[in-house]
């Protein structure tokens, strides 16, 4: 099974709340790898080409301000099927009712200040980490990890 890449990005709130060694920590603990990671402030340019699926929405101009006011912490995930694993380990996006155990379950309330945002989809997850990162701050490496995390038909 090929592996695949999601964009996660840890929002201000989740900054301001010191969350990021645990979010980190979380998606390290499933067997997921890092392939990219930086801090960015995000501009108004970049933000309306992230959310442009929200643009007609009511709070859009909020969230745009919301997530151009601190710097967020971008990152690149990778593993089989890496989109639909970060996002369960992520919940959904009201934290008052995000599962248990899942990021914004355990550490949300709010639906505007969720934490955290995951790749919806292969197509979202390669069109965001094109907004945000360089070819050259991908990095492609063997994880030593690997042959315990996956069995060997897994990796093919
Ligand atoms: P996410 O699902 O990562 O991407 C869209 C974001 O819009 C969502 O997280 C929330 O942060 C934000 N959002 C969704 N609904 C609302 C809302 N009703 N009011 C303000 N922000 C919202």
């Amino acid at each position: 099974m090929a592996s695949t890449q999601t964009a996660v990005l840890v929002k201000p709130d989740g900054l301001q709340r010191g969350l990021i060694g645990e979010i980190i920590s979380r998606f390290e603990r499933k067997g997921l790898k890092l392939v990219g990671i930086k801090m960015v402030e995000m501009s108004e340019q970049m933000l309306n080409k992230w959310y442009a699926e929200h643009q007609d929405k009511g709070f859009f101009d909020d969230l745009v301000s919301f997530m151009g006011s601190r710097p967020v912490v971008a990152m690149v995930w990778e593993g089989i099927e890496a989109v639909p694993v970060v996002r369960k380990l992520v919940g959904t996006t009201l934290g008052r009712e995000a599962e248990a155990g899942s990021i914004r379950g355990d550490f949300g309330m709010s639906q505007a200040f969720n934490l955290i945002h995951a790749s919806s989809s292969n197509e979202a997850a390669e069109r965001e980490i094109n907004i945000v990162f360089d070819d050259d701050e991908l990095f492609e490496y063997s994880s030593a990890l690997e042959c315990v995390i996956y069995a060997e038909e897994e990796r093919g």
